[in-house]
């Protein structure tokens, strides 16, 4: 049977041509070690843990945002058949990286589209997963609230986002500075410096709930820190939250759903 399609779109408007992103290594040239390092640092398990708290069931629609050269996809594909995937990353580069990868283990089609995640390129409730590992510190907080927003859009009624990020409160007394992310107590919006010169990562915007307030913002309910593990000298957080399954049922009015 012929494997099916992985296509590569490209949804940057002419308005979003100078939008600066942070890319996966700080510089694009590093990039090519991106898949070096994480199976250095044994990113895996982050992977196969944000994966399972998901929930990815056969034959879903998940997108991941951020999806650099597609590792977290690769393990939602290895976990269940059919699934509908759709990468979303600014950096094409990474999205060129990630096409063989996924190719190899699809059993629906893949699309992989560059772009930037305060613009998600899917229809409304079309989601049942989203998920996004290590690429929230990578946007800035008011892209985020978009994000939020658009999180809100595009996943079903009861569909689930679910994000892996660092905790951006340095419980481990240091930061992730050999991951290339610099050191702890960083502010928003913060030169790092493992990131290269002028970079930024936007890390503190997570500390104390602020991916469950970011998520709540927008609507979606029950945003919960789902569990803690320690990356790189630092901690990432699983946040998990759903979109609403119908108003009257989520502010209590009819019971439980
Ligand atoms: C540390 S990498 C993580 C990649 C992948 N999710 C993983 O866990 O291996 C962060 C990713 O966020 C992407 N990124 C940066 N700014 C972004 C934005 N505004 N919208 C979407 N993704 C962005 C980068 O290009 C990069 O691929």
């Amino acid at each position: 049977m012929p494997r099916p399609t992985v296509r590569l779109l490209d949804d940057v408007r002419p308005d979003e041509t100078d939008h600066e992103f942070l890319p996966g290594m700080s510089r694009g040239w590093l990039m090519p070690w991106y898949d070096v390092v994480a199976r250095f640092r044994r990113l895996g398990r982050l992977y196969r843990r944000t994966v399972e708290v998901a929930g990815v069931g056969a034959g879903q629609h998940v997108l991941d945002v951020g999806c650099g050269t597609g590792n977290l996809g690769v393990q939602v594909l290895r976990t269940a058949p059919g699934v509908v995937l759709t990468g979303l990353d600014p950096d094409g580069d990474s999205l060129r990286r990630a096409a063989p990868k996924l190719r190899r283990r699809a059993t629906a089609p893949v699309t992989l589209v560059r772009g930037f995640a305060h613009r998600l390129p899917v229809p409304d409730a079309s989601q049942d997963h989203v998920v996004s590992s290590l690429a929230l510190h990578h946007v800035p907080l008011a892209e985020k609230e978009l994000l939020a927003r658009e999180l809100a859009r595009v996943l079903r009624p009861g569909g689930l986002v679910t994000v892996a990020d660092f905790a951006g409160d340095h419980a481990a007394g240091h930061g992730h500075g050999s991951a290339g992310h610099g050191s702890g107590h960083h502010r928003p919006g913060r030169h790092q410096p493992g990131h290269g010169p002028g970079s930024r990562t936007h890390d503190a915007d997570n500390a104390d709930g602020g991916i469950e307030r970011l998520l709540t913002a927008a609507g979606l309910v029950d945003a919960r820190a789902v569990e803690r593990m320690p990356l790189l000298g630092d901690q990432v957080v699983l946040v998990q939250a759903r979109r609403p399954s119908s108003p009257a049922v989520d502010v209590g009015v009819t019971g439980t759903d």
